[in-house]
């Protein structure tokens, strides 16, 4: 991976004015992606990806995909007031998220938000009152937590976690405290960050035929199905994008071999994670008993996803260089060990005073950080857009939130 040329001058412009980290996002790509998707789509309306704004919920981002005619999964009521904030109408938002208590319920219908996606059986009966409080009848997708074989996953693979109820506790479901809702469908999605389509395939088939299964027990149509997100996006040179063309012939194949009339997703890492930057300085480089490290102006308060997942941003050398490339353990500022960004090859010559661009971080990067710990700088976020260069935040200093 490597910064495209036309990028080079306005990294160049951030660095000198701020000389303190930064996320790039380079918003005419994303545009120019979100397109390719919509004609790809425009094939087959029955398939409907809406955008997961936990992946990067900044304004500027939210509103490339409201232009583009994207609807948004929100999962928080931050998130909610972000995307309304950013122009998008209630009737294109869709709510996830394990944790929704009453007064959340109510907020989404005082909102006007109608599509919500369940995930226990409380949150069907106290949305099926509040909803007949107000005199309204939200659409509604069960959560179903499946079992597999076995396997580990961002989303929990075969791992019990919070996300939906099994499918026994759904069969238990009252339909007398579920009659102000209109089910239309079930919402499966336990499988994050894969690039073979096979395998994708392989897990979406069985979700469809199990939840097929689990429509006809419960007697309801199966109108949507669900899957979530999980396309990978390739974090190391061995790796390969996955093309969006592939995915939609094995939705469509499903949709039809399996009879669901809708199938929808929510992407994240695959919408936006290509289109944003991390750039950091090298503040020191050391040997420490044979291995050789660097360290950085910012690391997991910034970009915390290679300390909770094992797997590194790639990374690149803000400068020409002939060296050689070595192997260095990456650090951050944070005394803790866990602020690790990898192991990576970089040039030998990479020292204090140079510049890192850690690709692929558009998603899951400023906002699933832990920014506070130490009191370090908050790192500024800039856009490319038409060719502009804009800068919504400026790095933030600790006075501005420590008290
Ligand atoms: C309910 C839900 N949908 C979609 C996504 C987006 O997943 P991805 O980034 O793999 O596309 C997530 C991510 O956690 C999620 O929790």
């Amino acid at each position: 991976m490597k910064i495209k040329a036309e990028h080079r001058p306005h990294l160049e412009t951030v660095i000198k004015r701020f000389d303190s980290s930064f996320f790039y996002y380079d918003l005419d790509g994303l545009k120019d992606h979100l397109k390719g998707l919509s004609s790809i789509m425009d094939e087959d309306p029955d398939i409907l990806l809406w955008y997961a704004c936990k992946a990067n919920p900044m304004s500027a981002i939210l509103k490339v995909f409201r232009n583009c005619g994207f609807g948004i999964d929100v999962a928080s009521k931050g998130e909610i007031d972000q995307v309304l904030r950013s122009g998008i109408k209630p009737e294109k938002i869709l709510s996830t998220g394990p944790s929704k208590s009453r007064k959340y319920l109510r907020e989404l219908l005082e909102e006007n938000i109608e599509i919500v996606v369940c995930e226990s059986l409380n949150q069907v009966y106290w949305l099926n009152d509040i909803a007949a409080s107000f005199s309204k009848r939200p659409k509604v997708l069960l959560r179903v937590q499946m079992e597999w074989e076995d396997g580990e996953s961002v989303l929990g693979g075969n791992e019990i976690t919070p996300f939906g109820e099994d499918r026994d506790a759904w069969l238990s479901m009252e339909k007398s405290k579920a009659q102000s809702l209109d089910i239309i469908g079930l919402h499966v999605f336990q499988w994050g960050n894969i690039l073979d389509p096979k395998r994708l395939e392989s897990i979406w088939r069985k979700i469809a035929g199990d939840s097929l299964e689990i429509c006809r027990e419960l007697g309801i149509e199966p109108q949507v199905l669900d899957l979530g997100g999980g396309i990978g996006i390739p974090y190391s040179s061995q790796e390969r994008n996955v093309q969006f063309e592939e995915i939609l012939s094995i939705l469509k194949s499903i949709k039809n071999d399996f009879g669901w009339q809708k199938v929808w997703m929510e992407l994240g890492r695959y919408a936006v994670g290509p289109y944003g930057h991390y750039m950091t300085q090298v503040i020191d480089k050391k040997t420490v008993r044979g291995r050789d490290l660097l360290i950085l102006d910012g690391g997991v308060n910034h970009i915390v996803r290679p300390a909770i997942t094992g797997q590194p941003f790639p990374v690149e050398l803000f400068r020409e260089s002939s060296a050689a490339t070595q192997k260095f353990q990456i650090h951050g500022p944070l005394c803790t060990a866990l602020d690790n960004l990898g192991t990576l090859e970089l040039p030998s010559d990479t020292g204090p005073g140079d510049w890192l661009c850690f690709h692929q971080s558009g998603a899951y990067g400023f906002t699933e950080a832990m920014p506070f710990f130490l009191c370090h700088n908050l790192p500024a976020e800039v856009i490319m857009y038409e060719g502009n260069l804009m800068i919504p935040r400026t790095p933030r200093k600790a006075e501005d939130w420590l008290v």
